[in-house]
C-alpha cells in the first residue's frame, strides 16, 4: 500500500508530545510490514537543510490565499521517508510548530490547511509528487481539513482519490477560527453547516476530519470509549457517537530503538531485567546531575511531560509536601502553564536536594528521569494514550496512573497479578496521596517492589502488533472503495 502520513510533527525533527514520537515510530513499523510510507509535514524554520538526503523536488503551485510552495523529497539517516513542505512565508519563522511565546501563529487556519490540502493533492490524481497515496493517514485537527478536502475531489468525479484515516490523539484541541475563511480555505457551501465543519457557529477543522474521514482511530481503546461520552467528549461526543461504526482504539506502541535502557546511550549506566542492580547507577547519576542528597529513605519519584491540569501536575504540587514526608525525593522535567511553572520553580528553591524542577524540553534528561528515577508520575485527568508510562515500564520504574485512557490500558495496578505501577481510581488529590503512600510502603520491600518492575519490564509495548492493526483499518477502508465502485 502507498501511505500518506500527514502529521504538524515527526521526531527526531519536530516534536512537542507524543505525536512526535508515534509519527516516526508507526511509519518505520509501518514500513517494516512491505509498505511504501511517506511523512508530510512542514518545514518549519529552516527544517529542509538538517532533514536528510535530498531524492526529488516538487513545485506545488499557489492555490487561492496560499503562495506557492515546494515539496522536498528526503531520505532521512532514521530511514523515513519525508515530503516536506516548504513555505517560508508560512512556515519559515522561528518559535514552535503551533505557536511562539506570545501564543499560537495567528495564521494557524493557513498554516495547516495547507498542509491538509497538500495531503489530500497527494491522495489525488493530481498529486504534485509523482506519487499517489492509496491512504492518507492523518492526525489531529491540524490535518483535518485532509479528509473533507478528499471527499470534495471524489465528488468531483476523481474516483482513484485515497481513502482517509484520521487518528485523534487528543479532542482537547480542535483547531477552532472563524466561519468566514470557510470560503478561503476551499469549503463547498454545502458543507458548512452542522453536518460538516461547523461548531458553535465557528469552522472547526477536527470536526472536519471526524465527518469526513473513512475511518478514525484513536489512541487506545478506553479513550475510543470515554470520547463518546460528555464527561471526555469535549462537545463532540454526539459526533463521535454517530460515527461509532467507524472509530476503533489502537493502544500507541513505543519505539523500542529510541527508548529501550539496554541500549539507551544517553543515560549513565545501560541495563536490562537481568542486570537491574545497574539502574542505582542511573539514580546516583540522575541525583547528581540534579543536585540531590545521594542517599534518601524513600523513593525518588520522576516526572516528565506537559505541565498542565490535563497531566494533573497541580495534584503533584499540591502533594508535594506529602511525598516528602515519606523520605522521598522528587525530580520534575517539563514546560507550560506559567502558575504550575512557578509552584514547582517555588518548590524547588524551597527544598534544595529534595526537589529539582527543570523547566523546558531536554530529550537527554527525559531518558534519565526514566532510567533514575525509582517511581513514575502520571496523575492525568485524561489520557488519550500517553507514552511515559510505557517508558517507565520498559526502564523499571513502576508509575503512578489514573484509571484513565490508555494509562487505564497499559498498567496493572500492583494488587492484582502480574502488577506493574499504581492506577488511581480517579484524578483526585486523596487518590494521588494514597498511591504515593502505597508505592513508598512497597518501595520498602525490595522483593515486591522488583516483582513490580521485572512485569513491567517484561511486557511488550513495541508497535510490531499496534501496525498491524493499523494495516487492517486501511485494509478496511480500500475494501470499502470496491464496494463503492462496484
Ligand atoms: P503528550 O503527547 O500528551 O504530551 P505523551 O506521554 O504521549 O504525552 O508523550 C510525551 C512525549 O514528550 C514523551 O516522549 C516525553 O518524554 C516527551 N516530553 C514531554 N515533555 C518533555 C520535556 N520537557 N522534555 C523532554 N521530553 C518531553
Ligand atoms: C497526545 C495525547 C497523549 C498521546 C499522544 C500520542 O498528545 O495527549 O496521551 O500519547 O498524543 O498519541
Amino acid at each position: 500500500m502507498k501511505l500518506l502520513f500527514a502529521t504538524p510533527e515527526c521526531a527526531p525533527l519536530v516534536k512537542t508530545g507524543g505525536l512526535g514520537d508515534v509519527s516516526a515510530a508507526l511509519p518505520a513499523a509501518l514500513a517494516a510490514l512491505g509498505h511504501d510510507v511517506r511523512v508530510l509535514m512542514p518545514a518549519y524554520g529552516a527544517l529542509e537543510q538538517s532533514a536528510g538526503r535530498l531524492l526529488a523536488l516538487h513545485h506545488v503551485p499557489a492555490d487561492g490565499p496560499w503562495p506557492e510552495a515546494q515539496l522536498l523529497h528526503l531520505k532521512h539517516d532514521a530511514g523515513i521517508e519525508f515530503l516536506l513542505l516548504c513555505c517560508p512565508q508560512l512556515y519559515g519563522r522561528p518559535g514552535g510548530p503551533y505557536g511562539a511565546a506570545g501564543g499560537d501563529h495567528v495564521d494557524n487556519a493557513l498554516r495547516f490547511a495547507l498542509l491538509a490540502r497538500v495531503a489530500a493533492l497527494i491522495g489525488s490524481r493530481a498529486t504534485p509528487c509523482g506519487w499517489q497515496a492509496d491512504v492518507v493517514h492523518t492526525h489531529d485537527w491540524t490535518c483535518g481539513l485532509a479528509p473533507l478536502y478528499l471527499h470534495q475531489a471524489r465528488a468531483a468525479g476523481d474516483a482513484s482519490c485515497a481513502r482517509s484515516v484520521l487518528t485523534l490523539h487528543n479532542l482537547a484541541f480542535q483547531g477552532v477560527f472563524p466561519m468566514e475563511l470557510a470560503g478561503a480555505l476551499g469549503i463547498a457551501p454545502q458543507h458548512r453547516g452542522v453536518e460538516g465543519v461547523e461548531f458553535w457557529g465557528q469552522l472547526s477543522m477536527l470536526k472536519a476530519g471526524l465527518q469526513f474521514a473513512d475511518a478514525i482511530t484513536t489512541v487506545s481503546p478506553t479513550y475510543a470509549r470515554e470520547i463518546q461520552g460528555e464527561a471526555l467528549g469535549f462537545g463532540l461526543d454526539g459526533v463521535l457517537r454517530s460515527r461509532a461504526d467507524v472509530l476503533t482504539g489502537i493502544l500507541n506502541g513505543i519505539d523500542t530503538a529510541v527508548w529501550n535502557p539496554a541500549t539507551d546511550a544517553l543515560i549513565a549506566a545501560r541495563y536490562d531485567a537481568a542486570s537491574l542492580e545497574r539502574k542505582a547507577h542511573n539514580r546516583a547519576a540522575l541525583r547528581q546531575r540534579c543536585g540531590l542528597g545521594a542517599h534518601a529513605p524513600g523513593p525518588l519519584f520522576g516526572l516528565v511531560g506537559r505541565l498542565t491540569r490535563q497531566k494533573g501536575v497541580d495534584l503533584v504540587l499540591a502533594g508535594a509536601e506529602r511525598l516528602l514526608a515519606h523520605g522521598a525525593q522528587l525530580v520534575v522535567l517539563g514546560s507550560g502553564d506559567a502558575d504550575l511553572e512557578q509552584g514547582l520553580a517555588a518548590l524547588a528553591a524551597r527544598r534544595p536536594g529534595r526537589v529539582y524542577a527543570a523547566l523546558g524540553f531536554d530529550e537527554p534528561l527525559a531518558h534519565q528521569i526514566e532510567a533514575g528515577a525509582d517511581c513514575f508520575l502520571m496523575p492525568s485527568r485524561f489520557e488519550p494514550c500517553g507514552l511515559n508510562q510505557m517508558y517507565s515500564q520498559a526502564y523499571g520504574t513502576p508509575p503512578i496512573v489514573t484509571d484513565t485512557g490508555g494509562l487505564a490500558d497499559s498498567v496493572v495496578d500492583a494488587q492484582l497479578q502480574g502488577g506493574t505501577g499504581f492506577v488511581m481510581p480517579e484524578a483526585t488529590q486523596a487518590a494521588f496521596d494514597d498511591a504515593v503512600q502505597r508505592a513508598c510502603a512497597t518501595w520498602r520491600s525490595a522483593g515486591r517492589w522488583r516483582q513490580l518492575q521485572l512485569a513491567g519490564m517484561r511486557r511488550d509495548f513495541g508497535w510490531a502488533q499496534p501496525a498491524r492493526t493499523y494495516e487492517a483499518v486501511y485494509e478496511r477502508v480500500l475494501a470499502a472503495d470496491d464496494g463503492d465502485s462496484a
